[in-house]
C-alpha cells in the first residue's frame, strides 16, 4: 500500500469542505475500525448497495472486477475501494482531500493479505497523474460535478481508460424530483437562495453528520440525460439509468417521514462506511420512484477500442 501527493494547483475551497466533512461524518466511525470491524462494514455495506441497485452492487460485482485494474476518482472516505479491494481489484484511489486519502489508506491497509495491493493519491481529477490506458474500468462515485471543470476532469477520466474499458460513473441528474421540487423550488426560490448567488445549488446540499455546517460546499452541478450524451459522447455503449428518490429530503416534512420511515422499515448498518451512520431504509415506493425521477444518474459506457 502506497500513498504520494501529487496535487499540482490545491483547490483549498474544495479540500476546506470536503475535510470538515470528513471530520463530520467519518472520523468517529474510522477511530474504531479493526480489520475485522472493516469486514463486517463491508458486507453490510454490499448488502445495502444490492437493495438500491446501486452501480457498486450491479456494475462492479467480484466477476467484473477481480484481478483488474481499477481507479476510483474522489475516493472519499474509502469505503467503496476498500469494497472493491475486497472483491480482488487491483485498487488506485484518489481524492483532492488530504483527511479523505488518509481515510481511504486506512481502509486499505486494514484489508492487507485480505486483498491485491492498493495505492491511494492526493491528486486532482482534473490533471490525472497516470499514463495514457493505464485502467481496465474508472469508477466514480458523485464526485466530478463538484469539481471546478467537470468536463477535463471527465476526459481525464476516460484518457486514462484503457481501450475496450469500462466507465462507471454517478452524476447528479437535473431531471429529477430532488432538483425541481426539493431544491430548485423550495430552496431556490421560496427561500430565495438563487437569487444573485451562482452556487446556490451548492449550498444547498452535502453536508451532513451532526456539526453545524461551517464552511460552503463550492460546486454542484445536475445534468439532464442530453447533457450526459453530450458529456459522453465518442464513448460506445452508454447505458443511462436513474436511482436514488427519498421523500426524507422533502423540506420540512420530510423530517417527520425520516421518523416513521426509520420505525416502518429500519435503518442499515451498511450506511456506516460511505456515511458515517445507519442508512434509513428505502420504502418499495421510493425504490420504484427513484428509477422515474430520482437524483442520480447511474452511468456506464466503454472505451471503443
Ligand atoms: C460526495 S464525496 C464522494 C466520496 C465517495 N466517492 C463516496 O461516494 O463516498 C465527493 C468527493 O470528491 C472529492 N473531490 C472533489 N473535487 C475533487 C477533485 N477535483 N479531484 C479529486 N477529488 C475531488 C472530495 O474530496 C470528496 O471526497
Amino acid at each position: 500500500m502506497t500513498i504520494e501527493e501529487t496535487t499540482p494547483d490545491a483547490k483549498g475551497d474544495i479540500q476546506n469542505f470536503w475535510g470538515r466533512l470528513y471530520q463530520s461524518l467519518y472520523a468517529e466511525n474510522d477511530a474504531g475500525l479493526t480489520p475485522e470491524i472493516l469486514h463486517r462494514q463491508l458486507d453490510d455495506l454490499a448488502d445495502m448497495f444490492a437493495y438500491r441497485a446501486h452501480m457498486a452492487a450491479t456494475d462492479m460485482t467480484a466477476d467484473m472486477i477481480r484481478g483488474k485494474r481499477v481507479l476510483e476518482i474522489g475516493c472519499g472516505a474509502g469505503g467503496h475501494s476498500a469494497l472493491f479491494a475486497s472483491r480482488g481489484a487491483h485498487m488506485t484511489s484518489v481524492d483532492i482531500t488530504p483527511e479523505r486519502v488518509i481515510s481511504s489508506k486506512h481502509k486499505l491497509d486494514l484489508l492487507a493479505g485480505d486483498a491485491p495491493p492498493a495505492s491511494v493519491l492526493q491528486t486532482d481529477a482534473e490533471n490525472l497523474p497516470f499514463a495514457d490506458a493505464s485502467f481496465d474500468i474508472v469508477y466514480s462515485n458523485g464526485v466530478l460535478h463538484h469539481t471546478r471543470d467537470t468536463e477535463r476532469a471527465l476526459a481525464e477520466a476516460l484518457r486514462v481508460l484503457k481501450p475496450g474499458g469500462r466507465a462507471v460513473i454517478l452524476l447528479y441528474c437535473k431531471s429529477s424530483w430532488h432538483y425541481w421540487i426539493n431544491m430548485w423550488f423550495v430552496e431556490g426560490i421560496l427561500r430565495g437562495r438563487m437569487w444573485g448567488d451562482p452556487n446556490w445549488l451548492g449550498k444547498a446540499t452535502e453536508w451532513g453528520g451532526k456539526d453545524t455546517q461551517t464552511v460552503e460546499n463550492p460546486i454542484t452541478r445536475c445534468y439532464t440525460a442530453a447533457g450526459i450524451r453530450k458529456l459522453f459522447v465518442g464513448m460506445s455503449d452508454l447505458q443511462l439509468r436513474k436511482g436514488e428518490f427519498y421523500f426524507y429530503l422533502i423540506p420540512k416534512l420530510g423530517r417527520l417521514y425520516r421518523r416513521y420511515q426509520i420505525k416502518r422499515y429500519g435503518a442499515h448498518p451498511g450506511g456506516k462506511l460511505v456515511y458515517g451512520e445507519d442508512w434509513p431504509i428505502q420504502s418499495p415506493w421510493e425504490l420504484a420512484l427513484g428509477r422515474v425521477m430520482g437524483f442520480a444518474w447511474f452511468i456506464t459506457c466503454d472505451k471503443p477500442d
